[in-house]
């Protein structure tokens, strides 16, 4: 299971239909999502004109899609409110700036345009070594990078009660938020959250990230196996 499955059975199975992906690279997430409303950000696309008249040729979703070439701040500091005027999020990827604090930026500015129904789905929350687990600014640029994602879930698990948070245990850790009943939450103190480190990850992941197996999705969202 990986995040094109996620996304895609839940398109399909629950019918959700808006799609927002935060941190796109070269498309090969976004370009195969099968929605009519599809809205890319990110600072620095990796893919050119030619790229995505082939991608709407394999896609005609594609066709209608919006690009906004700019971080996720200023994407929801200056374009959201237009974009969704008149609709909201159903689904949304993130996959931007792997680090804490942009992380829930981007989690809480995605859930005031969601609707009831939304799934946010975000990347790189179970990081499994310390050196995936560095900070931006640590990493160099080399090998796979998940950085600290994971606090931005323990944060939300800590101070949000009005949404439901879970990470399954695939693709470097899918979080999974949705609106409603907070099923599991956790105490932790805010303020003590960016100081903790890799290894106290290591001693308290599955509490801390609520860690579901992968087989949890079936049962959460009520989706067949396919
Ligand atoms: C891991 S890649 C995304 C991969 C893509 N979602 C996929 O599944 O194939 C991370 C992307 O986040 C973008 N990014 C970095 N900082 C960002 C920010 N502040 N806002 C939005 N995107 C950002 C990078 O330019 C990069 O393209």
């Amino acid at each position: 299971m990986n995040r094109l499955y996620v996304l895609q059975s839940l398109i399909r199975h629950k019918k959700l239909k808006n799609y927002l992906e935060i941190g796109v690279l070269n498309g090969h997430i976004f370009f195969k999502i099968q929605s009519p409303f599809k809205v890319a950000v990110d600072p620095k696309f990796k893919f050119d004109r030619l790229r995505r008249i082939g991608k709407t040729i394999l896609n005609p979703y594609n066709l209608t899609s919006q690009y906004f070439e700019v971080t996720s701040d200023d994407f929801f500091e200056q374009h959201a409110q237009q974009v969704f005027a008149n609709r909201s999020i159903d689904l949304c990827l993130i996959d931007g700036m792997h680090e804490y604090g942009h992380a829930l930026r981007d989690v809480e500015n995605t859930l005031r345009y969601m609707s009831d129904k939304g799934v946010i789905v975000m990347h790189d929350c179970n990081p499994v070594t310390p050196q995936a687990a560095r900070h931006f600014r640590e990493w160099n640029g080399q090998g796979f990078w998940n950085g600290d994602v994971w606090k931005a879930i323990l944060h939300l698990r800590s101070s949000r009660t009005d949404i439901n948070v879970f990470v399954l245990d695939c693709d470097y850790g899918l979080g999974i938020i949705t609106k409603g009943n907070c099923e599991n939450p956790q105490r932790m103190a805010l303020e003590d959250i960016n100081s903790l480190s890799y290894q106290d990850l290591s001693e308290n992941r599955e509490q801390w990230l609520n860690l579901k197996p992968q087989e949890y999705f079936y049962e959460y969202f009520k989706v067949p196996r396919q």
